[in-house]
């Protein structure tokens, strides 16, 4: 069977100027050459997008949006089209992020179209799900993570879920510096697989890329990436770092620096 690419993704959240994330993007340039067994995303602000563009060129860093409206166009004051991103160079968006479904209403139903204007208009989404440490504590882990899974990719095909990655961050690891432990995280990323491959099929389920992300540090990566259902990271705090960032994408050695 084919191993699963790993994928790193940096979500700089409301972190950096057009020109702080254009010089951020300049070190992960410089850092990252040469890496190629591990696909690496960047999600700077929207308004950054353009200064990061022409630096990522030809670098094979892909670059993402934090988000994306459903809709291609319309009376939507404050939201941006998947038409908009394409246009501006994205490859990608992340989706339903904790942040998004926490401080800014988003539902299982805005988050499911929003995976669906990703996948009609050529956009990779990275649909995040997690659970509150109320959840954790009340033993409902697993349905949380089943409903938010089975909402977002309702209706789809096995072809376009092979499109999404999804990733699983427990919302009490987020930017609280307490990772979930490699086994806390593989159980969550097992179950996932198997739900998928539940709705869509054990192709499906093999071929599909689960991230995990919650204080993801070049100190705890490589445990992470060690478990046989973790593919890759959604990476905060430590995105913004570019030495922390470039560790992170060498986990264990896997591409060392030259
Ligand atoms: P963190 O954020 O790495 O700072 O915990 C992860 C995320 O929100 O995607």
């Amino acid at each position: 069977m084919v191993a699963r690419r790993p994928l790193v993704a940096g979500n700089w959240k409301m972190y950096g100027t057009a020109s702080e994330a254009a010089a951020l993007a300049r070190a992960l340039k410089e850092r990252l050459a040469g890496v190629e067994s591990v696909d690496v995303v960047v999600a700077p602000p929207y308004t950054a997008l353009h200064a990061v563009r022409p630096v990522l060129q030809h670098t094979g860093i892909v670059l993402a949006a934090q988000n994306v409206h459903w809709a291609a166009k319309g009376a939507f004051t404050g939201e941006i089209a998947a038409p908009m991103l394409q246009e501006a160079g994205c490859g990608a968006a992340i989706v339903g992020h904790s942040e998004r479904r926490q401080l800014f209403g988003e539902t299982d139903d805005t988050v499911r179209g929003r995976v669906r204007a990703c996948l009609d208009h050529g956009l990779m989404p990275i649909l995040c799900v997690g659970e509150t440490l109320a959840e954790r504590d009340a033993s409902r882990t697993l349905d949380v993570v089943r409903g938010q899974l089975d909402a977002a990719l309702d209706g789809l095909t096995p072809e376009q879920v092979l499109r999404v990655v999804l990733a699983y961050e427990p919302v009490w690891a987020i930017g609280t510096g307490r990772t979930a432990t490699p086994a806390q995280a593989e159980e969550i990323h097992a179950f996932l697989r198997a739900r998928i491959g539940t709705s869509f099929g054990a192709p499906v389920s093999h071929h599909s890329r689960i991230l995990y992300g919650g204080s993801v540090k070049p100190d705890n990566i490589d445990d992470l990436m060690a478990q046989p259902d973790i593919d890759g990271a959604l990476v905060g705090g430590a995105s913004l770092k570019a030495e922390d960032f470039d560790r992170i994408v060498r986990f264990r050695g896997l591409t060392p620096r030259p």
